[in-house]
Protein backbone atom coordinates (compact mmCIF):
# COMPACT_ATOMS: atom_id res chain seq x y z
CA UNK A 1 0.00 0.00 0.00
CA UNK A 2 1.32 3.43 -0.79
CA UNK A 3 0.12 6.64 0.19
CA UNK A 4 2.91 8.64 -1.79
CA UNK A 5 1.48 10.70 -5.10
CA UNK A 6 3.71 9.77 -8.33
CA UNK A 7 5.35 13.12 -9.53
CA UNK A 8 3.20 13.51 -12.42
CA UNK A 9 -0.02 13.41 -10.01
CA UNK A 10 1.88 15.83 -7.91
CA UNK A 11 2.15 17.84 -11.12
CA UNK A 12 -1.22 17.68 -11.66
CA UNK A 13 -2.50 18.74 -8.28
CA UNK A 14 -0.85 21.82 -8.39
CA UNK A 15 -1.25 22.79 -11.85
CA UNK A 16 -5.04 22.70 -11.08
CA UNK A 17 -4.35 24.23 -7.70
CA UNK A 18 -2.68 27.49 -9.62
CA UNK A 19 -4.54 27.66 -12.04
CA UNK A 20 -8.37 27.67 -9.83
CA UNK A 21 -6.57 30.34 -7.79
CA UNK A 22 -5.27 32.46 -10.44
CA UNK A 23 -7.77 31.99 -13.14
CA UNK A 24 -11.30 30.24 -11.89
CA UNK A 25 -11.36 32.32 -8.22
CA UNK A 26 -11.71 36.18 -10.03
CA UNK A 27 -15.42 36.40 -10.88
CA UNK A 28 -16.67 33.50 -9.04
CA UNK A 29 -18.99 34.92 -6.64
CA UNK A 30 -20.57 37.35 -9.93
CA UNK A 31 -20.74 34.27 -12.78
CA UNK A 32 -22.85 32.36 -9.75
CA UNK A 33 -24.67 35.92 -9.55
CA UNK A 34 -25.67 35.81 -13.02
CA UNK A 35 -25.68 32.34 -13.31
CA UNK A 36 -23.13 33.19 -16.38
CA UNK A 37 -21.21 29.95 -18.02
CA UNK A 38 -17.54 30.04 -17.88
CA UNK A 39 -16.97 29.90 -21.56
CA UNK A 40 -13.22 31.69 -21.63
CA UNK A 41 -12.32 29.30 -18.35
CA UNK A 42 -13.33 26.59 -19.83
CA UNK A 43 -11.43 27.35 -23.39
CA UNK A 44 -8.36 27.72 -21.04
CA UNK A 45 -9.24 24.43 -19.25
CA UNK A 46 -8.84 22.84 -22.59
CA UNK A 47 -5.47 24.70 -23.68
CA UNK A 48 -4.42 22.80 -20.19
CA UNK A 49 -5.32 19.35 -21.29
CA UNK A 50 -8.55 19.25 -18.34
CA UNK A 51 -11.23 18.39 -20.84
CA UNK A 52 -10.35 15.06 -22.23
CA UNK A 53 -7.53 14.29 -19.13
CA UNK A 54 -8.13 10.34 -19.50
CA UNK A 55 -8.46 10.16 -23.47
CA UNK A 56 -5.23 9.03 -25.44
CA UNK A 57 -3.06 11.61 -27.00
CA UNK A 58 -3.65 9.99 -30.17
CA UNK A 59 -7.41 11.01 -30.04
CA UNK A 60 -6.36 15.06 -28.60
CA UNK A 61 -6.33 14.00 -24.68
CA UNK A 62 -4.06 14.27 -22.30
CA UNK A 63 -3.79 10.61 -21.78
CA UNK A 64 -3.67 10.81 -18.09
CA UNK A 65 -5.47 8.65 -15.47
CA UNK A 66 -8.62 8.51 -13.56
CA UNK A 67 -6.72 9.77 -10.30
CA UNK A 68 -5.16 12.76 -12.19
CA UNK A 69 -8.40 13.26 -13.69
CA UNK A 70 -9.86 13.18 -9.43
CA UNK A 71 -7.28 15.09 -8.45
CA UNK A 72 -7.72 18.30 -10.68
CA UNK A 73 -11.89 18.41 -10.37
CA UNK A 74 -11.16 18.50 -6.85
CA UNK A 75 -9.03 21.46 -6.41
CA UNK A 76 -11.20 23.09 -9.59
CA UNK A 77 -14.29 22.72 -7.16
CA UNK A 78 -12.64 23.84 -4.33
CA UNK A 79 -12.76 27.36 -6.16
CA UNK A 80 -15.80 26.77 -8.67
CA UNK A 81 -18.54 23.71 -8.39
CA UNK A 82 -19.47 25.07 -11.14
CA UNK A 83 -16.61 24.76 -13.28
CA UNK A 84 -15.71 21.31 -11.86
CA UNK A 85 -19.45 19.93 -13.19
CA UNK A 86 -18.67 21.56 -16.74
CA UNK A 87 -15.17 19.50 -16.53
CA UNK A 88 -16.48 16.54 -14.83
CA UNK A 89 -19.43 16.05 -17.79
CA UNK A 90 -17.04 16.63 -20.99
CA UNK A 91 -13.98 14.08 -19.05
CA UNK A 92 -15.83 11.22 -17.50
CA UNK A 93 -19.50 11.47 -19.43
CA UNK A 94 -18.72 12.17 -22.98
CA UNK A 95 -15.13 11.88 -23.66
CA UNK A 96 -14.55 8.50 -21.60
CA UNK A 97 -17.49 6.39 -23.02
CA UNK A 98 -16.54 7.63 -26.54
CA UNK A 99 -13.13 6.49 -26.30
CA UNK A 100 -13.68 3.12 -25.17
CA UNK A 101 -16.87 2.25 -26.81
CA UNK A 102 -16.55 4.87 -29.89
CA UNK A 103 -15.74 3.58 -33.57
CA UNK A 104 -12.48 4.25 -35.24
CA UNK A 105 -14.72 7.28 -37.19
CA UNK A 106 -16.57 8.21 -34.42
CA UNK A 107 -13.29 8.76 -32.42
CA UNK A 108 -12.05 10.92 -35.60
CA UNK A 109 -14.54 13.20 -36.28
CA UNK A 110 -16.12 13.90 -32.66
CA UNK A 111 -13.78 12.38 -29.85
CA UNK A 112 -10.67 14.56 -30.97
CA UNK A 113 -12.48 17.71 -30.55
CA UNK A 114 -14.06 16.54 -27.60
CA UNK A 115 -10.91 15.34 -25.60
CA UNK A 116 -8.90 18.85 -26.96
CA UNK A 117 -11.26 20.77 -25.96
CA UNK A 118 -12.10 22.36 -28.91
CA UNK A 119 -16.39 21.29 -28.37
CA UNK A 120 -17.88 20.68 -25.50
CA UNK A 121 -19.65 17.52 -24.84
CA UNK A 122 -23.34 16.76 -23.09
CA UNK A 123 -25.13 13.59 -22.04
CA UNK A 124 -28.70 13.42 -22.07
CA UNK A 125 -29.98 10.29 -20.27
CA UNK A 126 -32.41 11.83 -18.12
CA UNK A 127 -36.05 12.34 -19.17
CA UNK A 128 -39.01 14.17 -17.38
CA UNK A 129 -39.96 10.89 -16.45
CA UNK A 130 -36.48 8.96 -16.43
CA UNK A 131 -34.60 10.30 -13.72
CA UNK A 132 -33.52 7.31 -11.10
CA UNK A 133 -35.61 4.95 -13.20
CA UNK A 134 -33.19 5.59 -16.02
CA UNK A 135 -34.09 2.71 -18.61
CA UNK A 136 -37.64 4.28 -18.44
CA UNK A 137 -36.96 5.98 -21.83
CA UNK A 138 -39.36 7.32 -24.03
CA UNK A 139 -36.92 9.51 -26.32
CA UNK A 140 -37.22 6.95 -29.53
CA UNK A 141 -34.79 6.25 -32.25
CA UNK A 142 -36.15 4.75 -35.31
CA UNK A 143 -34.07 3.15 -37.75
CA UNK A 144 -34.94 4.32 -41.37
CA UNK A 145 -32.50 3.26 -44.20
CA UNK A 146 -29.09 4.59 -43.01
CA UNK A 147 -30.71 6.89 -40.49
CA UNK A 148 -31.95 7.01 -36.90
CA UNK A 149 -34.91 9.20 -36.68
CA UNK A 150 -34.97 10.77 -32.85
CA UNK A 151 -38.00 11.87 -31.30
CA UNK A 152 -38.46 12.80 -27.34
CA UNK A 153 -37.52 15.16 -24.37
CA UNK A 154 -34.42 15.36 -22.42
CA UNK A 155 -34.10 17.06 -18.86
CA UNK A 156 -31.41 18.86 -16.61
CA UNK A 157 -29.03 18.47 -19.35
CA UNK A 158 -25.69 19.68 -17.99
CA UNK A 159 -23.59 21.70 -20.63
CA UNK A 160 -26.70 21.05 -22.88
CA UNK A 161 -26.91 24.48 -24.17
CA UNK A 162 -23.15 25.26 -24.61
CA UNK A 163 -22.49 21.37 -25.90
CA UNK A 164 -21.39 20.77 -29.67
CA UNK A 165 -22.07 17.12 -29.51
CA UNK A 166 -24.42 15.42 -27.25
CA UNK A 167 -24.30 11.71 -26.27
CA UNK A 168 -28.36 10.64 -26.60
CA UNK A 169 -29.74 7.54 -25.06
CA UNK A 170 -33.08 6.57 -26.64
CA UNK A 171 -35.52 3.44 -26.89
CA UNK A 172 -34.67 1.14 -30.32
CA UNK A 173 -37.04 -1.06 -29.05
CA UNK A 174 -39.08 -0.61 -26.29
CA UNK A 175 -40.17 -3.85 -25.66
CA UNK A 176 -37.12 -4.60 -24.53
CA UNK A 177 -36.27 -2.37 -21.41
CA UNK A 178 -32.86 -1.67 -20.36
CA UNK A 179 -31.63 -3.94 -23.15
CA UNK A 180 -33.84 -1.74 -26.00
CA UNK A 181 -31.72 1.37 -25.60
CA UNK A 182 -29.21 2.86 -27.55
CA UNK A 183 -26.53 5.64 -27.35
CA UNK A 184 -26.72 8.48 -30.59
CA UNK A 185 -24.16 11.04 -30.85
CA UNK A 186 -26.24 13.95 -31.70
CA UNK A 187 -24.48 17.01 -33.33
CA UNK A 188 -25.26 20.71 -32.34
CA UNK A 189 -27.35 22.26 -35.34
CA UNK A 190 -29.13 18.80 -36.50
CA UNK A 191 -33.04 20.46 -37.83
CA UNK A 192 -35.44 18.97 -35.37
CA UNK A 193 -32.33 19.90 -32.09
CA UNK A 194 -33.52 22.47 -29.57
CA UNK A 195 -32.64 24.05 -26.57
CA UNK A 196 -35.28 24.33 -23.86
CA UNK A 197 -35.43 26.61 -20.92
CA UNK A 198 -32.34 27.10 -19.26
CA UNK A 199 -33.03 25.83 -15.34
CA UNK A 200 -32.76 28.36 -12.55
CA UNK A 201 -30.68 26.34 -9.96
CA UNK A 202 -30.31 26.72 -5.93
CA UNK A 203 -26.36 25.96 -7.31
CA UNK A 204 -23.69 25.63 -9.54
CA UNK A 205 -25.37 28.65 -11.02
CA UNK A 206 -22.93 29.25 -13.59
CA UNK A 207 -23.13 25.85 -14.99
CA UNK A 208 -25.58 25.24 -17.87
CA UNK A 209 -28.84 23.32 -17.03
CA UNK A 210 -31.42 22.55 -19.81
CA UNK A 211 -33.86 20.42 -21.10
CA UNK A 212 -33.22 19.32 -25.03
CA UNK A 213 -36.15 18.74 -27.24
CA UNK A 214 -35.65 16.53 -30.50
CA UNK A 215 -38.52 16.28 -32.84
CA UNK A 216 -37.75 13.99 -35.98
CA UNK A 217 -34.02 14.61 -35.72
CA UNK A 218 -32.25 12.61 -38.49
CA UNK A 219 -28.98 11.38 -37.60
CA UNK A 220 -26.78 9.06 -39.41
CA UNK A 221 -26.79 5.27 -38.90
CA UNK A 222 -22.87 5.67 -38.04
CA UNK A 223 -24.04 7.89 -35.36
CA UNK A 224 -24.88 4.55 -32.83
CA UNK A 225 -22.14 4.34 -30.23
CA UNK A 226 -21.93 0.67 -29.65
CA UNK A 227 -24.10 -2.09 -30.39
CA UNK A 228 -28.27 -1.68 -31.03
CA UNK A 229 -29.40 -2.13 -27.32
CA UNK A 230 -26.15 -1.45 -25.43
CA UNK A 231 -26.98 1.98 -24.76
CA UNK A 232 -28.01 1.51 -21.04
CA UNK A 233 -24.94 -0.08 -20.01
CA UNK A 234 -22.92 2.42 -21.97
CA UNK A 235 -24.57 4.73 -19.39
CA UNK A 236 -24.73 2.85 -16.01
CA UNK A 237 -20.54 1.85 -17.53
CA UNK A 238 -20.29 5.49 -18.05
CA UNK A 239 -21.95 6.71 -15.08
CA UNK A 240 -19.49 4.44 -12.81
CA UNK A 241 -16.65 6.54 -13.63
CA UNK A 242 -18.64 9.94 -13.73
CA UNK A 243 -19.61 9.29 -10.14
CA UNK A 244 -15.77 9.60 -8.74
CA UNK A 245 -15.52 13.05 -10.72
CA UNK A 246 -18.65 14.02 -8.75
CA UNK A 247 -17.41 12.45 -5.70
CA UNK A 248 -14.32 14.52 -6.44
CA UNK A 249 -16.20 17.74 -6.96
CA UNK A 250 -17.83 16.83 -3.35
CA UNK A 251 -14.56 16.26 -1.97
CA UNK A 252 -13.40 19.81 -3.06
CA UNK A 253 -16.27 21.89 -1.52
CA UNK A 254 -16.13 20.23 1.70
CA UNK A 255 -12.37 20.66 1.53
CA UNK A 256 -13.16 24.65 0.85
CA UNK A 257 -15.37 24.59 3.54
CA UNK A 258 -13.15 23.35 5.98
CA UNK A 259 -10.16 26.07 4.50
CA UNK A 260 -12.53 28.92 5.24
CA UNK A 261 -13.39 27.63 8.59
CA UNK A 262 -9.97 26.98 9.62
CA UNK A 263 -9.10 30.75 8.74
CA UNK A 264 -12.68 32.50 9.77
CA UNK A 265 -11.57 30.55 13.27
CA UNK A 266 -8.52 31.79 13.76
CA UNK A 267 -9.36 35.64 12.65
CA UNK A 268 -13.19 36.14 14.23
CA UNK A 269 -12.62 37.44 18.16
CA UNK A 270 -15.50 36.32 20.42
CA UNK A 271 -15.21 37.17 24.32
CA UNK A 272 -11.88 39.08 23.25
CA UNK A 273 -10.40 35.74 21.81
CA UNK A 274 -10.10 33.82 18.34
CA UNK A 275 -13.24 31.76 18.51
CA UNK A 276 -10.68 29.50 17.40
CA UNK A 277 -9.94 28.65 20.98
CA UNK A 278 -13.34 27.71 21.66
CA UNK A 279 -13.79 24.07 22.09
CA UNK A 280 -17.29 24.36 19.99
CA UNK A 281 -15.69 25.58 17.66
CA UNK A 282 -12.23 22.71 17.46
CA UNK A 283 -15.14 20.46 17.93
CA UNK A 284 -16.76 20.78 14.09
CA UNK A 285 -13.49 21.57 12.91
CA UNK A 286 -11.95 18.36 14.13
CA UNK A 287 -15.07 16.34 12.85
CA UNK A 288 -15.14 18.11 9.48
CA UNK A 289 -11.53 17.37 8.63
CA UNK A 290 -12.05 13.76 9.76
CA UNK A 291 -15.12 13.07 7.29
CA UNK A 292 -13.51 14.72 4.07
CA UNK A 293 -9.87 12.98 5.03
CA UNK A 294 -12.44 10.03 4.83
CA UNK A 295 -13.71 11.21 1.71
CA UNK A 296 -10.63 11.74 0.10
CA UNK A 297 -9.78 7.98 0.47
CA UNK A 298 -13.05 6.76 -0.61
CA UNK A 299 -12.33 8.76 -3.77
CA UNK A 300 -8.84 8.18 -4.42
CA UNK A 301 -9.40 4.43 -3.82
CA UNK A 302 -12.11 4.04 -6.84
CA UNK A 303 -10.08 6.41 -9.07
CA UNK A 304 -7.13 3.86 -8.14
CA UNK A 305 -9.53 0.47 -8.69
CA UNK A 306 -10.53 1.83 -12.46
CA UNK A 307 -6.63 2.88 -13.25
CA UNK A 308 -6.13 -0.49 -12.03
CA UNK A 309 -8.43 -2.09 -14.23
CA UNK A 310 -10.64 -3.17 -11.07
CA UNK A 311 -14.41 -3.57 -10.80
CA UNK A 312 -14.94 -0.11 -9.09
CA UNK A 313 -18.79 0.89 -9.41
CA UNK A 314 -19.62 -0.06 -5.93
CA UNK A 315 -16.77 1.86 -4.67
CA UNK A 316 -17.21 4.55 -7.46
CA UNK A 317 -21.24 4.88 -5.22
CA UNK A 318 -19.58 4.81 -1.72
CA UNK A 319 -17.25 7.92 -2.64
CA UNK A 320 -19.95 9.53 -3.96
CA UNK A 321 -22.57 8.75 -1.40
CA UNK A 322 -19.79 9.67 1.35
CA UNK A 323 -18.43 12.53 -0.36
CA UNK A 324 -21.67 14.61 -0.75
CA UNK A 325 -22.84 13.88 1.73
CA UNK A 326 -20.11 15.38 4.15
CA UNK A 327 -19.74 18.24 1.80
CA UNK A 328 -23.39 19.27 2.38
CA UNK A 329 -22.39 18.63 6.35
CA UNK A 330 -19.43 20.44 5.84
CA UNK A 331 -21.33 23.46 4.73
CA UNK A 332 -23.79 23.72 7.07
CA UNK A 333 -21.04 23.82 10.09
CA UNK A 334 -19.22 26.02 7.96
CA UNK A 335 -21.74 28.42 8.17
CA UNK A 336 -22.75 27.60 11.69
CA UNK A 337 -19.07 28.52 12.22
CA UNK A 338 -19.02 32.00 10.01
CA UNK A 339 -22.44 32.65 12.17
CA UNK A 340 -24.14 35.71 10.27
CA UNK A 341 -21.38 36.54 7.94
CA UNK A 342 -21.62 32.83 6.59
CA UNK A 343 -25.91 33.17 5.75
CA UNK A 344 -24.43 36.61 3.44
CA UNK A 345 -23.78 36.44 -0.39
CA UNK A 346 -20.13 37.93 -0.23
CA UNK A 347 -18.79 35.38 2.27
CA UNK A 348 -18.09 32.64 0.47
CA UNK A 349 -19.77 29.62 2.61
CA UNK A 350 -23.47 30.03 1.42
CA UNK A 351 -22.29 29.06 -2.18
CA UNK A 352 -20.29 25.98 -1.17
CA UNK A 353 -23.88 24.72 0.62
CA UNK A 354 -26.20 25.47 -2.15
CA UNK A 355 -23.17 23.77 -4.73
CA UNK A 356 -22.84 20.78 -2.20
CA UNK A 357 -26.48 20.01 -2.60
CA UNK A 358 -26.58 18.54 -6.05
CA UNK A 359 -23.68 16.22 -5.19
CA UNK A 360 -26.69 14.49 -3.58
CA UNK A 361 -28.11 14.20 -6.34
CA UNK A 362 -26.70 14.31 -9.83
CA UNK A 363 -25.65 11.27 -11.56
CA UNK A 364 -27.47 9.08 -9.21
CA UNK A 365 -29.11 10.48 -6.06
CA UNK A 366 -28.20 8.81 -2.73
CA UNK A 367 -30.76 6.22 -2.61
CA UNK A 368 -29.25 5.35 -6.35
CA UNK A 369 -25.85 4.80 -5.02
CA UNK A 370 -27.30 2.88 -1.82
CA UNK A 371 -29.16 0.29 -4.06
CA UNK A 372 -26.14 0.08 -6.36
CA UNK A 373 -23.71 -0.86 -3.00
CA UNK A 374 -26.66 -3.11 -1.88
CA UNK A 375 -26.87 -4.79 -4.84
CA UNK A 376 -23.32 -5.64 -4.92
CA UNK A 377 -23.42 -7.24 -1.47
CA UNK A 378 -26.25 -8.90 -2.40
CA UNK A 379 -25.69 -10.51 -4.96
N1 LIG B 1 -22.35 -1.80 -15.66
C1 LIG B 1 -22.76 -2.66 -16.63
N2 LIG B 1 -24.04 -3.08 -16.74
C2 LIG B 1 -24.91 -2.63 -15.83
C3 LIG B 1 -24.55 -1.74 -14.79
C4 LIG B 1 -23.21 -1.34 -14.73
N3 LIG B 1 -22.79 -0.49 -13.79
N4 LIG B 1 -25.64 -1.48 -14.05
C5 LIG B 1 -26.66 -2.16 -14.59
N5 LIG B 1 -26.22 -2.86 -15.67
C6 LIG B 1 -26.96 -3.77 -16.54
C7 LIG B 1 -27.54 -4.91 -15.71
O1 LIG B 1 -26.60 -5.95 -15.53
C8 LIG B 1 -28.74 -5.32 -16.54
O2 LIG B 1 -28.32 -6.12 -17.62
P1 LIG B 1 -28.57 -7.75 -17.63
O3 LIG B 1 -30.06 -7.89 -17.57
O4 LIG B 1 -27.93 -8.19 -18.89
O5 LIG B 1 -27.90 -8.25 -16.40
C9 LIG B 1 -29.22 -4.01 -17.15
O6 LIG B 1 -28.10 -3.10 -17.10
C10 LIG B 1 -30.37 -3.42 -16.38
O7 LIG B 1 -29.91 -3.24 -15.05
P2 LIG B 1 -30.88 -3.16 -13.79
O8 LIG B 1 -31.90 -4.25 -13.88
O9 LIG B 1 -30.04 -3.08 -12.58
O10 LIG B 1 -31.60 -1.78 -14.07
P3 LIG B 1 -32.59 -0.95 -13.20
O11 LIG B 1 -33.65 -0.45 -14.09
O12 LIG B 1 -32.99 -1.73 -11.98
O13 LIG B 1 -31.71 0.34 -12.80
C11 LIG B 1 -30.25 1.69 -11.50
C12 LIG B 1 -30.58 0.30 -12.06
C13 LIG B 1 -28.95 1.49 -10.72
C14 LIG B 1 -31.34 2.18 -10.55
C15 LIG B 1 -30.04 2.69 -12.66
O14 LIG B 1 -31.25 2.96 -13.32
C16 LIG B 1 -29.40 3.98 -12.24
O15 LIG B 1 -28.18 4.05 -12.06
N6 LIG B 1 -30.23 5.06 -12.09
C17 LIG B 1 -29.67 6.41 -11.85
C18 LIG B 1 -29.45 7.11 -13.15
C19 LIG B 1 -28.45 8.20 -13.04
O16 LIG B 1 -27.41 8.09 -12.40
N7 LIG B 1 -28.72 9.27 -13.76
C20 LIG B 1 -27.79 10.37 -13.84
C21 LIG B 1 -28.06 11.16 -15.06
S1 LIG B 1 -26.63 11.87 -15.76
C22 LIG B 1 -26.27 13.22 -14.85
O17 LIG B 1 -26.77 13.43 -13.78
C23 LIG B 1 -25.22 14.06 -15.43
C24 LIG B 1 -25.13 15.43 -14.87
O18 LIG B 1 -25.95 16.26 -15.08
C25 LIG B 1 -23.96 15.82 -14.10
Amino acid sequence: MDFQFSEIHEMIRETARKFAKERVAPGTIERDEREEFPKAIVKELAELGFMGMMVPEEWGGAGLDALSYALAVEEISKVDASVGVIMSVNNSLVCFGLNKEGSQLQKERFLRDLASGRKLGAFALSEPEAGSDASNQRTTAVRDGDSYILNGVKNWITNGSTADIVLVMAATDKAKGAKGISTFILEKGTPGFTVGKKERKLGIRSSDTVSLSLTDCRIPAANRVGEEGGGFKFAMKTLEGGRIGIAAQALGIAQACLDASTRYAKERKAFDHPIAELQAIQFKIADMATSVEAARMLVYRAAFLKDSGSPFGPEAAMAKLFASKIAVQAALEAIQIHGGYGYVREYLVERYLRDAKITEIYEGTSEIQKIVIARSLLK
